[in-house]
């Protein structure tokens, strides 16, 4: 590890922004500092990566900033870098400002870029899972997540009380794009009725059949994720074919669950990722995830990264016993 070649790091956050980002850039900026390393941060993701928008990274500056949400270095989604043209320019520009190392944060399609890029830059990557989502292999949870599950809980329970005031049917749609995590995680623990991922196909089927009893006298509260194949629309429609009297409102909580300060769990994720980040590029290793397996450091080749995430077989048990 003396004798590391590696002197100057650039660190970018990618895809979108997931609260516990800017704790784990600073574990990065204090782990490199006290190795003598310099840190870059690139801003924009990919995007400051071709274009070479660089900010100097100091630890003293980013500390107080671990509480907050977001991502101080900006984030964006890449189209030129999904390009051939857009990685080289990116190559030429790492080359450019002597840059030996490259951190990354985000989700699926930051890896998949880096796993392109990998194919022409032999300089080492190391990923950071940073997704709300919770889609990434490798780990048991990404930055970002269970931030996005307690803003999701602390809402729907918002959302039961009025609810259960007017005896109204509720339909909350959570995000998570193509994966259900986010929504076992929030509707188990808000005591929802019926909840709907992508993964289980055959869901609506049994919400039809519990809410044929529904019989106006409560609050019924349906929580669905973004990407269920039914989706909150036509799930309201369904409903109101089988009773048209059924009094029935849709909330989608959008882009809330990305935004506020991260939990203490997300906090200390990013911490202990980003300093586990920089010593795997000190001991020489590349293209490789930083994760945390059964509350363990693991690290996970980008190729099984990127592969399809799957909801373990423990939760949808769950989901068969609370969520149908
Ligand atoms: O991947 C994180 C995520 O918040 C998804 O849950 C959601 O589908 C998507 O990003 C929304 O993206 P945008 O901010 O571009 O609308």
């Amino acid at each position: 590890m003396k004798n590391s070649p590696i002197k100057h790091i650039g660190v970018f956050t990618s895809g979108g922004d997931s609260p516990g980002m800017n704790a784990a850039l600073y574990a990065i900026a204090k782990t490199a500092e006290t190795k003598g390393i310099k840190v870059s941060g690139i801003r924009k993701g990919y995007e400051g990566l071709i274009d070479g928008d660089f900010i100097p990274l100091e630890a003293h500056e980013l500390q107080k900033l671990t509480q907050k949400g977001g991502t101080i270095l900006k984030t964006a989604r890449s189209k030129r870098f999904m390009e051939l043209e857009g990685r080289k320019k990116a190559l030429q520009t790492l080359k450019a400002n002597s840059i030996d190392a490259l951190v990354a944060v985000g989700g699926d399609g930051t890896f998949k870029g880096l796993l392109a890029f990998s194919e022409i830059c032999d300089i080492p990557f190391i990923g950071i899972p940073g997704t709300i989502d919770n889609d990434i292999s490798g780990t048991d949870y990404t930055l970002g997540f269970d931030s996005a599950v307690n803003t999701a809980i602390e809402n729907i329970d918002k959302i039961r009380d009025t609810a259960e005031s007017h005896n109204r049917v509720f339909i909350v749609e959570v995000m998570g794009r193509d994966s259900g995590y986010i929504a076992i995680h929030s509707g188990l623990m808000s005591g929802a009725d019926a909840i709907l991922i992508p993964e289980s196909g055959k869901d609506f089927i049994y919400l039809l059949d519990k809410i044929k009893n529904y019989n106006s006298e409560d609050a019924f509260l349906i929580v669905v994720s973004e990407g269920d194949e039914i989706g909150a629309e036509l799930v309201a429609s369904k409903i109101k074919e089988m009773n048209k009297e059924v009094d029935l409102r849709i909330t989608r909580l959008g882009h809330v669950q990305r935004g506020g300060n991260p939990s203490a769990l997300d906090r200390m994720l990013g911490i202990r990722l980003g300093v586990a980040a920089v010593n795997a590029l000190l001991q020489g290793r590349k293209n490789i995830m930083a994760g945390v397996l059964n509350n363990q450091l693991h690290f996970t080749p980008f190729e099984d990264v990127v592969k399809q995430h799957q909801v373990n077989e423990e939760l949808m048990k769950l989901l068969e016993l609370f969520g149908k």
